[in-house]
């Protein structure tokens, strides 16, 4: 196992400061608690510049700590480099997956929406409500979550 290559997974949104940080602290939260730490990294970017070198919302932060999924962040914007580096480039809603299909060249095929194999609805934003539309953002993160890794480590899927 240690010469395996990690599969490399970025999580992306507008900002950087709300969905895709909470859906990286889930990613990182389970590869630890699965053991599975040697096979996957997890990263998040957004694809506007608005929030770059800023930590996430406080109401992200106060969800991830309440979960044990809390891990320190800077926000920043999506990279050219990005669609080489990762492996599969999950989007929060189809306005972020429309702006990376478009930058993403001959890496298209990496970019997915998050909710794409279940159904394909988007993520519900909380940049406008208050810490329980957050919460409500983590439990559906949650679920998406848990279940693309289940289906990069080759495990159970949930089938609804
Ligand atoms: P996020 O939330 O994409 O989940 O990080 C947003 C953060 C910032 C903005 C929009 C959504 N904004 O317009 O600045």
């Amino acid at each position: 196992m240690g010469s395996m290559e990690k599969t490399r997974v970025l999580f992306v949104c507008l900002g950087n400061i709300c969905r895709s940080p909470i859906a990286e602290g889930i990613f990182r939260k389970l590869v630890q608690e699965q053991g599975l730490a040697e096979r996957f990294e997890a990263d998040s970017a957004g694809i506007g510049p608005w929030h770059v070198g800023e930590p996430m919302d406080p109401r992200a932060a106060a969800v991830l700590k309440r979960h044990g999924a809390y891990f320190d962040h800077v926000a920043r914007q999506i990279a050219p480099e990005d669609f080489e580096t990762f492996d599969l480039i999950l989007a929060a809603d189809r306005e972020v997956e429309r702006d990376l299909l478009r930058r993403a060249g001959r890496h298209r095929e990496k970019v997915r929406l998050i909710t794409e194999p279940w159904g394909g609805g988007e993520v519900s934003d909380p940049w406008e409500g208050d810490e329980a539309a957050c919460e409500e953002t983590y439990l559906e993160l949650l679920d998406l979550v848990q279940r693309w890794l289940e289906r990069l480590s080759g495990g159970p899927e949930g089938d609804s």
